[in-house]
């Protein structure tokens, strides 16, 4: 069987094959004779694998080609003579092993041309290259090493950029931090590895546009003079400039630079485009650049912590970020890079509604972003002032879709007032 499969794997085909399943041991009287056939439910488990097109219980399909009486499993006082019926009678288990085949059918990973239709019914042929291994989160050092070795062993072009960073270090080490946390994101996103990689070589470049930038601009504490901020908008062009002659650079690489300071909704620079033109590889570093940078210290303000960035993102999810890669950025990031739940247990949440909450559990998973909440606040539109609610409205918000939360509380004067009112 082995060897079967490898020769269709080698000739860019795929085999199915039919797998004997079979329970030992169960006790018989199991089921039930009309609405929950144990039969039926094996059936209906079994057809939920999907490439699974075929269940046959006992002697299956055979049964209907003999008579009754020799289709029957005849007893003596030793127990049943036979298993035809594979263990199952009238939807109830009769004691006997309980055998199953089910037939599997090949993947649809076919690199031979096949024929279709588009949706104007035109012919067509294609190749399609199948589904690639999903990469699970325990991989993610060894791709990131495998990722640092190949641009730092098997191509002189990249040393060679690399090089240029030595000149600041600051914006190599931005780089790098840009890099991992994009590569991450696209793990979560289930990327396949050479888009993460693609989108790693990406993050890793995406600013050596600046370079280009007078220290004194990019290190000024002051406030920007407008000619001053024009040059700083002009680093993704300074970079797509200088990289766009690299062989080796794949054009997503240079688009997702070129790109990587534009805004979901418009308004970044230096097109102003919106995320109909953007690239899913720019939208990742645009959030992995922002939280990096946001969460660094700069000459002209203190760092974000990173309960203040992630709220920063949740609240431009959709304005400046992709709505989609944020929320799987704030769901699985907040795990890997704080190991904090985004909202712990004991945090006040202000939701859409104007209401407060404070978060008593989570349900699915303590990093959600949509945990139960008690709302003791309540806004009134009238009188526009917050009313405290003696008997709290509990919301589980993984189910309650007309709620979500705009931002946790961080202002410790804030939560002090919000624990006397519970206290009370
Ligand atoms: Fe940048």
């Amino acid at each position: 069987m082995e060897q079967e499969i490898l020769k269709a794997k080698n000739e860019g085909d795929s085999v199915g094959g039919i797998v004997q399943l079979e329970i030992k041991g169960l006790q018989a009287g199991i089921g039930d004779p009309v609405f929950f056939k144990l039969d039926a439910r094996l059936a209906m488990a079994l057809f939920s694998i999907g490439a699974v097109k075929g269940v046959e219980f006992g002697d299956g399909f055979e049964l209907a080609k003999i008579k009754g009486s020799e289709a029957n499993d005849q007893m003596d006082k030793n127990g049943f003579l036979s298993n035809r019926s594979g263990g199952i009678l009238g939807g109830i288990s009769t004691g006997e092993d309980i055998i199953i085949k089910i037939g599997v059918k090949p993947t649809p990973s076919i690199n031979i041309e096949q024929k279709t239709v588009d949706i104007y019914n035109n012919s067509h042929s294609i190749k399609t290259e199948g589904e690639k291994a999903k990469i699970p989160s325990k991989e993610i050092n060894s791709i990131i090493e495998n990722f640092t070795s190949d641009i730092t062993s098997n191509s002189d072009a990249y040393l060679n950029l690399l090089e240029f960073f030595e000149e600041d270090a600051l914006i190599l080490s931005h780089s790098v931090n840009v890099t991992t946390i994009s590569m991450l994101l696209a793990i979560s996103l289930k990327y396949e590895m050479e888009k993460i990689t693609t989108v790693g070589i990406a993050a890793l470049l995406h600013d050596i546009g600046k370079l280009f930038v007078p220290e004194e601009i990019l290190k000024k504490k002051e406030k920007l003079s407008e000619e001053e901020w024009e040059t700083i908008k002009k680093h993704p062009i300074k970079a797509y400039e200088t990289l766009k002659n690299l062989p080796e650079l794949p054009q997503s690489v240079l688009i997702a630079i070129l790109t990587h300071h534009e805004q979901y909704a418009g308004g970044g620079y230096p097109f102003g485009i919106n995320h109909e033109k953007l690239s899913t590889f720019s939208q990742i570093i645009s959030i992995a650049d922002v939280f990096d940078a946001s969460t660094s210290p700069k000459s002209y303000r203190d760092p974000l912590t990173f309960d203040e960035a992630f709220n920063y993102i949740m609240e431009n999810s959709g304005k400046k970020f992709n709505p989609t890669i944020a929320q799987v950025f704030l769901r699985d990031m907040a795990k890997k890079i704080n190991e904090e739940p985004i909202y712990p247990i004991g945090s006040f949440l202000l939701l859409n509604t104007g209401e407060i909450g404070i978060v008593i559990n989570h349900r699915l998973s303590p990093y959600t972003l949509r945990p139960i909440v008690d709302i003791f606040l309540k806004f009134d539109p009238v009188s526009k002032k917050q009313i405290y609610l003696k008997i709290p409205i509990q919301v589980d918000l993984e189910k309650d879709y007309q709620r979500h939360v705009i931002k946790k509380i961080t202002d410790p004067q804030k939560i002090e007032n919000f624990r006397k009112i519970l206290n009370k």
